[in-house]
């Protein structure tokens, strides 16, 4: 029986590219419409059945997260809080990390990004199950930004290479990492890029070189949005209404999330709607009990 897979959410990073509105702020408490942006990749690995999440903030920033979030208890889930002093690359997390997990297999995602679709819970669940490393290739108009999924003649994965000048495909590697019980000693082999980074990359070629690595596509009918500019974070918040009020439900609930998984029960949710007394969103969660605020 294989160990349960742990969660990472790395939600460091200074945010410059935010300021002024970072510069008080972690990017990652910034709203995404009606919630939190961390809201939002927590409800992927509570999707993907993870309980147990390590969740990486800057030292200072991390009472605030702490404020929002508690112990995770409110949704059936346990929260280890960890530091990262400085941005110094996403396959830092595993080292930092690598007590938490202490060789489990683990699911990271980076706090800023933001995952929709039908279907999304399955393919969460089947990478959960797969051996080795599974990422998420999805195609995007501006590739150079992120990791690039470089493949050869006959479709197979040759490298992925980080904010390449010039891009080999269009498909980006998302900010969501299935790996096993291994990353964190292949992290720890990794060494600073040009831009002083231990690149996530890296921790993903080491898999790619023992064909250990699956790079799963997510489709058109998926969105993967990320915040990372001012225009994209006010997109993602557009986004997020526009399908949320035309549905009339939730996107990015944990307190849904962990219900209909069975973490909480009636009286919990009941509870937690409480907190949000009268406004939408504690409304919305008493409706999901069939009772009206
Ligand atoms: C990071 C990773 C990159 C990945 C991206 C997803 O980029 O280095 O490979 O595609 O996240 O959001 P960064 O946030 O450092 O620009």
């Amino acid at each position: 029986m294989s160990r349960p897979r742990k969660g990472i959410i790395l939600a460091g990073g200074s945010g410059t590219r935010l300021y002024p509105i970072t510069m008080g702020v972690s990017k990652q408490l910034l709203p995404v419409f009606d919630k939190p942006m961390i809201y939002y990749p927590l409800s992927v690995l509570m999707l993907a059945g993870i309980r147990d999440i390590a969740i990486i903030t800057t030292p200072e920033d991390q009472a605030q997260f702490q404020r929002l979030m508690g112990d995770g208890s409110a949704w059936g889930l346990s929260f280890t809080w960890l530091e990262q002093p400085r941005p110094e690359g996403l396959a830092q997390a595993y080292l930092l990390a690598e007590a938490f997990l202490d060789g489990a297999p683990s699911a990271m995602v980076l706090g800023d990004n933001l995952f929709f679709g039908h279907g999304l819970p399955e393919l969460l669940q089947a990478a959960g199950q797969a051996e080795g490393g599974t990422v998420f290739g999805y195609r995007v108009a501006d590739p150079e930004r992120y990791g690039v999924v470089d493949f050869d003649a006959q479709g197979q994965v040759r490298t992925i290479v980080e904010k390449p000048p010039v891009a080999p495909s269009p498909f980006a590697v998302t900010g969501l990492y299935f790996l096993d019980g291994t990353a964190p000693e292949r992290a720890r082999r990794v060494t600073p890029s040009a831009r002083g980074e231990l690149e996530i990359v890296s921790v993903l070629e080491s898999y790619l070189a023992e064909g250990a690595l699956q790079v799963q596509q997510m489709g058109r009918g998926y969105a993967w949005l990320d915040t990372g500019t001012h225009g994209s974070l006010l997109d993602a918040g557009n986004f997020v209404r526009t399908l949320s009020e035309r549905q009339g439900q939730q996107i990015g609930s944990p307190d849904e999330i962990a219900h209909a998984q069975g973490w909480i029960d009636d009286a919990d949710l009941r509870a937690r709607a409480e907190v949000f007394g009268k406004n939408a969103y504690g409304a919305y969660l008493l409706g999901l009990l069939g009772e009206a605020p």
